[in-house]
Formats: structure tokens, sequence, C-alpha cells
């Protein structure tokens, strides 16, 4: 007997752990863990350079509730990383701001705060740098920028060919530091079990933590765990295993106790990373009807004493346009500041603020429609590598982007349309994400009563992969989806790569089809019945994914915009985004969706609002709440549209899907301020978009 089971890869299915998320069923990192455990709460370093002196310890071991006080002077030493970012305690430098220098262990949460707030320490503060400048002094060329691109690319001879250009672009653009500030800030609790080390953590990479940690401690991998069955959203800050991990972790072996550490709001902005400063310079020499001969972008950014982050914020560049002569560069400094970090869509969102601004220059220079000037400059292949694209459908998301949008016909002139006290105008910017995917193993079982269960360390940070990978694994099976159950969030069950790089549902998703295959063969091998004990399947995709043949790999998009400023003030309201996107194969057009919208508004909200202010007199960001540091509230999303084209690709993964999670950040906030400068002839280079800039 056949049973036809629709697919549900294509359908908008509703999150399988919606209803307990909402109930409050779904328990988050802080929330796990042995019943009564005791609380660390750190002290942040008051000096942005020097050295720790002393730590009055006595003089807290008297409080109330108060367990122990640790430093580098009696912290557990740990195997590896002295100097570097996550050698939490282990030496008196001070490398930023806010660094950890010590920490108060106590019986309740209150205990330890109110005795690390009164904590005594010295230091010997030396002077400071931390502000980015591109004729600095210390600027070098790092080895490779993220996740592994060169540095440097150079094809033929820009500077020639932009000296010989009819027309000329050359303007140098700025993004500040942004924060990422996740709904779920960062918590850890450690148990230590003998020689066996737990961790409920809130991580976009159990496998990879694990292995971090296990590194850090000297352990063998096995011998440490870590479980994130729920993550309250990341943004890249839940990739890299930040300072207050360990100091979970070191702070439970030295009391002996299950120990847990909140990162607090304030925190996140020291501990936790954030985006780089970026100044990004950016020449275009074309000819009069727009085509490129030339394209280069040089950018400058900053990393600290004791990690390095070298953003790959021209790595777009490499491959949005054709133009015979191009070069990119990457060029550092290590400054007295936090190590930045991964934040969506590290590199194209602020690189792509460059490149799609200085377009946008250019199709005023020229007189171009800027639709036509990205249309008038779509390369055959990879114009870099020269790699066939797997697939590439800029073309189509600005044809039907233009469409939707009413771009017919639209007026050039900038500073010329008002509705009441708004001067208003439209911009449009090109989008791109690369399609990334990591080895991962799953297992799949079928269970002698019925069903199937399916494992892999996948994290699941709201972005729905528990629902995509069970829909996933329902269709490879055949079965309905209530037949499946999937489960991720814990370094223990098979590995599978992080939640990063929009790569984990094609990283987890080839490693669950292929388990599911193997299922499939197993139950025909044992003539569609399930023996008593239940039957298992795995997979391991390292072989496949090392194999896949060379392309070049993207999703593309266009994004048009439509904002309001006030003549009088300079306020700046976006009245409209529509956002269209060719990312393979939509899995599931509900959460898909959320991932494209939310992307677009963090877009919204890095044009308009998002900058950390650096204090250089202290030398750290002072802005560190959400009180100071602004995000878009839903007023300021007014209607935020995203679509997308039909995309079929053979080349990607058994699913033919790209990712999603980040693509819809790039270009967002290039085509708001291209609109910005449509409705009112100013053009800002450096975001946010503030009212001062306008007026
Ligand atoms: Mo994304 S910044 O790779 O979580």
């Amino acid at each position: 007997m056949t049973v036809t089971t629709p697919r549900s890869l294509g359908a908008p299915v509703e999150r399988v752990d919606g209803l307990a998320k909402v109930t409050g069923e779904a328990r988050y990192a802080y929330e796990n863990g042995p019943a009564s455990p005791v609380y660390a709460v750190p002290v942040q370093a008051t000096v942005a350079r020097g050295e720790v002196t002393r730590v009055d310890v006595d003089s807290v071991l008297t409080s109330p509730g108060v367990i122990a006080a640790m430093w580098c002077a009696n912290a557990p030493r740990l195997a590896a990383g002295e100097g570097a970012d996550a050698a939490v305690l282990q030496s008196r430098r001070v490398a930023y701001r806010g660094q950890y220098v010590a920490a108060v262990i106590a019986a309740t949460y209150e205990q330890a705060r109110e005795a690390a707030r009164t904590l005594h320490v010295e230091y010997s503060a030396e002077p400071h740098d931390v502000e980015l400048r591109a004729d600095h002094p210390g600027l070098y060329r790092p080895s490779h920028v993220n996740p592994a691109l060169p540095a440097d690319t150079l094809r033929g001879d820009p500077e020639a060919a932009l000296a010989a250009a009819p027309v000329v672009v050359d303007e140098t653009y700025r993004t500040p530091a942004e924060h990422h500030n996740p709904m779920e800030p960062h918590a850890t609790v450690a148990v230590w079990e003998g020689d066996g080390l737990t961790v409920y953590d809130s991580t976009q990479g159990p496998a990879a933590s694990r292995d971090r940690l296990a590194a850090l401690f000297g352990m063998p991998p096995a011998q440490v765990r870590v479980v994130s069955p729920y993550v309250g959203g990341g943004f890249g800050s839940k990739l890299a295993l930040h300072p207050h991990v360990v100091l979970a972790v070191l702070a439970a072996k030295q009391v002996g106790r299950p120990v847990k550490v909140a990162v607090t709001r304030h925190e996140m902005f020291s501990v936790t990373g954030y985006r780089t400063p970026t100044i990004q310079r950016v020449r275009l020499g074309a000819e009069r009807d727009g085509r490129l001969i030339a394209i280069t972008h040089d950018v400058y950014e900053q990393t600290s004493t004791v990690g390095e982050f070298a953003e790959q914020a021209a790595a777009a560049t490499r491959i949005m346009y054709a133009a015979p002569h191009r070069s990119t560069t990457h060029r550092l400094v290590r400054l007295d500041v936090p190590t930045p970090t991964w934040m969506r869509a590290p590199g194209e969102a602020p690189g792509m603020f460059a490149l799609e601004s200085a377009m946008d220059e250019l199709a005023v220079a020229c007189g171009v429609d800027p639709v036509e000037l990205r249309v008038r400059n779509e390369p055959a292949a990879d114009p870099e590598s020269g790699l066939p694209f797997s697939s590439r459908n800029l073309v189509a998301c600005l044809r039907e982007g233009a469409r939707r949008f009413g771009w017919a016909g639209r007026d050039p002139k900038p500073g010329v349309r008002r509705a009441g006290r708004f001067l208003v105008g439209t911009g449009v910017a090109a989008s791109t994400y690369p399609v990334l995917r990591r080895p991962s193993r799953a297992t799949a079982r079928a269970e002698p009563g019925g069903g199937f269960t399916v494992r892999i360390a996948a994290a699941e940070i709201g972005t729905g992969a528990r629902t995509v990978l069970t829909q996933i694994a329902a269709d490879t099976l055949g079965v309905p989806l209530d037949a499946v159950r999937v489960v991720v969030g814990d370094s223990a069950l098979p590995a599978g790569a992080i939640a990063g790089g929009s790569m984990g549902t094609a990283s987890w998703g080839t490693a669950v089809v292929r388990a599911c295959e193997a299922m499939n063969r197993e139950l025909t091998s044992w003539g569609g019945t399930v023996p008593p004990l239940g039957l298992e399947a795995s997979a391991d995709t390292a072989e496949e994914v090392k194999t896949q043949e060379e392309y070049s790999r993207h999703a593309f998009g266009a994004q048009f915009a439509e904002v309001g400023v006030d003549a009088a003030t300079g306020e700046t309201r976006v009245l409209r985004m529509l956002g269209v996107f060719a990312a393979g194969r939509i899995l599931n057009p509900r959460t898909a969706r959320s991932q494209f919208v939310g992307g677009m508004t963090m877009g919204l909200s890095m044009a308009l609002l998002e900058e950390s202010v650096l204090d250089t007199e202290f030398g750290d960001y002072l802005n560190n709440d959400l009180a100071q540091y602004h995000i878009a509230a839903c007023a300021d999303v007014r209607d935020i549209e995203a679509v997308w084209v039909e995309e079929e690709d053979p080349h990607l993964n058994p699913m033919g899907s790209k990712g999603i999670g980040e693509i819809g950040i790039v270009g967002a906030s290039a085509a708001i301020a291209n609109a910005v400068h449509h409705a009112t002839g100013v053009r800002v280079r450096d975001l946010p978009i503030r009212l001062d800039k306008l007026i």
C-alpha cells in the first residue's frame, strides 16, 4: 500500500516549538541547570589599558552570602590562551575598559552583585588608544579576512583606468561600531561533576563551543557538554566563546558548586562583541553611460590587542559588478578596545552600504537610472574568480522590485517632492550574501512505537531551525510532520555546524536528508517494519561538502525604500521598504519572510539609529543600554515587505536552498541613504543618518 504524503517543504509550516515558547515551557540558558546553584558577578576594568596591581579579596569575604572572590592571582589556570580574548583572569594586563578583572561568587545573585560593586581593584593605568583612523600608524594588512578570504585582491590596473575614466566617483563612507542586542542577553550555567563539565549556555554553536571549552581547560571534548535547547536571538554575538562562559566555568571550579552567570545589558556593550566601525574609500571609474571600467574598495577597521577579527567588508565588491580593473584592500589596527565579532552579515552589511551608496552617486553623475545602472554592469561570471555563478538573479530581483514598488517614471531630481512637512524620495540598492555549507552529522531513529527521532547538534536561535529540519526529515522519510521529532541544541548530539554565516539550514539539512535516506534503506531491508528495538541510521556530510563542484555561490536581492524627511527638523521616516530576494528554493515561506523582514528592519535600524558612541577619554562605548543605544521599534517600521523570485539551483544542497538569515540587512541601509539623497539632495556618507547631518 502506498500512502501519499503532501510535501511539507515549501509550505508555510508554523513553528513546531512555537507553543513551548509562548507558554514559557521552553527553557533558556539561565533557566536550566541544577536546582541550587551559586552566582558569580564579574567586576569590570575601569581603565582601558594597564595592569591590575591589587584586588582586595578579603574586604568582600565577610559580606553576606559571599563564598569566594577571584582574580588572576587566585583563579584556576587555563590550559591555553594566555593573552587571548578567552583567557579570563589569567593575566594582570587590561586590554580594554570593561574587561573582566575579578568576580565575586555568592549564595544569591543580589549578594554577589552587591559584593562585586564594593570590591576594591587597583590599577596602574597606561595611556590608551581607542580611535580608528584611516591614517593610523598602526594599520596593518591581516593575513586574511573572514572567513578565509584574501585581505587584498587586484585585477588589471585600476589606478591607470581611474585616471583615464570619463566619470569618476571617489568618496569615503563610514559606519559606526554597532552592538547586537538579542532579546535574551547572554547567560551561562556551569556544572562540574568529577572530571566532566556541563555548560548550559545561550550559544549559536553548541558543538563548536564544546570544542573551544575543551581546548581552554585542557580536557578531551568528550568530557565537555554544552546544552542550549533554546536561544533568544544571537545575530552573531553568540558564535564566539565570550569571557562570561569561561568565567562561569572557572568560578564553578573554584568553589566546587554549580555557578550561574547572567550578563547584563550594560556588560554586553563590552564583553560579548560588536561590529567594527569602518572607514571605506570607494572609487568607481565609468564610461558616460555608466558602464564600469574600474572599482576600488579600501577598508579600514579595528581589532583588539587580545584577538584579531578581520571583517571582510570589501568581499561583496569582488563579486557584484563587471569591471576589468579592480582592487580591494583591508587594513586593521589593534586598539585598546574589545575584539569585534560577527554581527548579522559581517562584511556585507557595512561594505554594501559603501558600494551601493557609491553606485547611486555614479547613477546621479551619469544621469542613468540606478536600477538600469546595476543591470548594465551585470557580470557574466564571477568577475574576480572567473567561476560561473551557480545561479544569479540580481537582475530579476531589480526588475521585479521596480515593478512592485512602482519605480517606473521616477523623476531622478533630488529635493523636489513634498508631502506636507516631508520631503519625499525613493532609493534602491542591491543585496547579496555568500552561500556557505559546513560538514555536519545527524542520526535518524525509527521508534518501535512509531514515528521518527532526528538528532543533530544544530542551534535554534529563533530562526525556525527545528521547524525546517522537521520539514526536511518528514519529506525525506515520506511521512507527515507530526511523525518526526527533531532534537537539537546539545553538543552530545551528532556534531552540527554553527548557526552562523546563513549556513545552518544548508549544513544541517544536508546531514538530515542523508541520515533519513539511510533510514529509508534500512527500513526497506527490514521489509518496511520497525524491529522491536527500533532502527537507527546516521550520516556524516564531511566528504559530500568537501567534494562539492566549484561554483561562485551567492544569494542576491534588491532593496527599495521610500523615505519622508521632515523639512524643518531633518527627522527621517522610512515610509515603506520592499526587498526582493533570489535565494534558491524557499523551504518555509513563513519563517523565511520573518528572516527577510527581520534583516531589513535591522537594516533600517542601522541606517537611522544604531551607533555605539566612543568615549575617547575613558576608552569605551558610553551609550551602553537600550535607552541610549537606539534600535528600531515598532513605530519606526511602517511598511516592510519581502518577496522572492523563483530560483532553481541544482548546485547547492539536496534542498536547493540558499541561506536567508543575513541577506535581508545587506543593502537596506544604502537603499535608505539613497532615498534620503533623492528626498533632500543631501548625501549622508556616515551612518547613522541622524537629523543633524541633514539640516
Ligand atoms: Mo551570523 S553574524 O553569522 O550569526
